[in-house]
């Protein structure tokens, strides 16, 4: 049996590449415009950073991993997600030693064992932004505000923004408190997940898509109920921002995110369009999380999108670019000769930075002309037996079908001040 690409993981190739390509540049450019600088870390990292980063109750650390010994009998992990290791790096290689705040963004895959279904994968790419050492307000609507203004470059349309206060670590005691309570007397009608949730994690069971749990969490205390005046404050001034920068949000008081290190702004961003997995988007703010990791008290916030599910968007709501012809032009030579001397006249071209395809497969002039037509080309060079003995060089406009010769020596600036003319 032929081996096969592991469930969950996808091969991207060429046809569809490109739109990543799209995507991953006008990120980067909002990302400039920002003033956010890319980081790259390690694909794996100690399996410790994440449990104690993103928490040792959430799916992802109780069930999603990649866990591995290596051969020192260390245990790492493949990494779920990128915050985590973005904090460990402002404090390994410390950047809190920089003018702050720290502002990075990055692209890339994370691994996460779940349930392949559409829009779900084991391997995922994320961009995300991370924003480390600064508290305000405005922080959190500088964060919010680059994804909206990502999203209406690229044209999408129906995005729905929900956004949060998940309090502190002193109203969350207060919500936990008066959350259970609210509970108790019908928790054995939760289901068995959320049963475990009661006594750990119980915030998590306002997030339960089972109809169940739902029902029984209709009317239950929110976080936003229990803010302390700083955590209040905090949200209304994040709000009245976005709003007079005219982002377009709604209030959801029951948006509690799958990761444990959120405090005060959490926010997420869903299209109802591509199915189940709506959620295109998902941040907020953790002012405990690079003191949880061993680092100096440092505010942080920021968010991760799917990659995969913002190209899904972009697919239904058609705002994919059209293809571009690949090749500008081809060159056609005919017969060993001519091949030599047609190789040169390309790797000359190309090294001036001209995008010049060659037939490498020794086929016929008819098969070669339609290899350069299905390739997009605009022009074709020909080099046959006979060009050669005259020195001269066929210059063919596919599109018009007209032809016009050069001398063979003269070819390559002929060919190139057409090219920047873009002719
Ligand atoms: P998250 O909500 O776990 O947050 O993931 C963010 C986004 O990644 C989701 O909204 C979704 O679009 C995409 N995503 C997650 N899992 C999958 C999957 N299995 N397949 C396809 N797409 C997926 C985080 O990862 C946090 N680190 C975000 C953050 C950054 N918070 C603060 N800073």
């Amino acid at each position: 049996m032929a081996i096969q690409r592991p469930k969950g993981t996808q091969d991207l190739l060429p046809g569809i590449i490109e739109q990543w390509q799209y995507l991953e540049e006008t990120i980067r450019s909002v990302c400039r415009e920002y003033g956010y600088e890319e980081i790259r870390t390690p694909m794996f990292e100690a399996t410790e950073l994440f449990q104690r980063g993103v928490g040792q109750t959430t799916d992802i650390v109780k069930k999603e991993m990649y866990t591995f010994q290596d051969k020192g009998d260390r245990s790492m992990t493949l990494r779920p997600e990128l915050t985590a290791s973005v904090c460990r790096a402002y404090v390994e290689d410390k950047l809190y030693g920089q003018p702050q705040p720290v502002k990075l963004y990055y692209i890339g895959p994370m691994f996460r064992y779940e349930r392949p279904q559409s829009g779900r994968f084991r391997q995922f790419h994320q961009f995300g932004v991370e924003v480390l050492g600064a508290d305000q307000p405005i922080v959190d609507a500088e964060v919010i505000s680059l994804v909206w203004n990502l999203y209406k470059r690229l044209g999408l349309s129906g995005l729905e923004v929900h956004v949060n206060s998940v309090g502190c670590p002193v109203c969350r005691a207060r919500h936990r408190e008066q959350l259970q309570e609210f509970l108790i007397s019908r928790k054995k009608d939760l289901c068995n997940d959320c049963q475990e949730r009661f006594d750990r994690n119980p915030l998590r069971i306002l997030d339960c898509k089972n109809p169940s749990c739902q029902e029984v969490t209709v009317g239950a205390p929110t976080t936003r109920d229990t803010l302390c005046e700083d955590c209040s404050t905090h949200f209304e001034k994040v709000l009245a921002i976005l709003g007079r920068a005219g982002v377009v949000y709604r209030v959801n008081p029951r948006l509690v995110r799958g990761l444990d290190y959120y405090t005060k702004t959490a926010f997420e961003v869903m299209v109802e369009e591509i199915g189940a997995q709506s959620a295109i988007c998902g941040g907020g703010r953790y002012d405990k999380l690079v003191e949880e990791i061993g680092g100096p008290a440092t505010p942080g916030i920021g968010f991760a999108m799917g990659i995969e599910r913002v190209l899904a968007a972009l697919q239904v709501q058609n705002k994919l670019p059209e293809e571009k012809p690949k090749q500008f032009a081809m060159l056609i030579a005919l017969g060993e000769k001519a091949q030599i001397e047609g190789f040169a006249l390309v790797t000359a071209l190309r090294s001036k930075g001209m995008p010049v395809g060659m037939d490498l497969l020794g086929r016929s002039l008819k098969n070669q002309l339609k290899s350069a037509n299905r390739q997009g080309a605009s022009l074709a060079f020909i080099l046959g037996e006979e060009e050669l003995d005259r020195n001269v060089l066929v210059i063919r406009d596919l599109t018009s079908g007209e032809q016009m010769e050069v001398p063979l020596n003269d070819a390559v600036e002929e060919i190139f001040m057409k090219y920047q003319r873009g002719v």
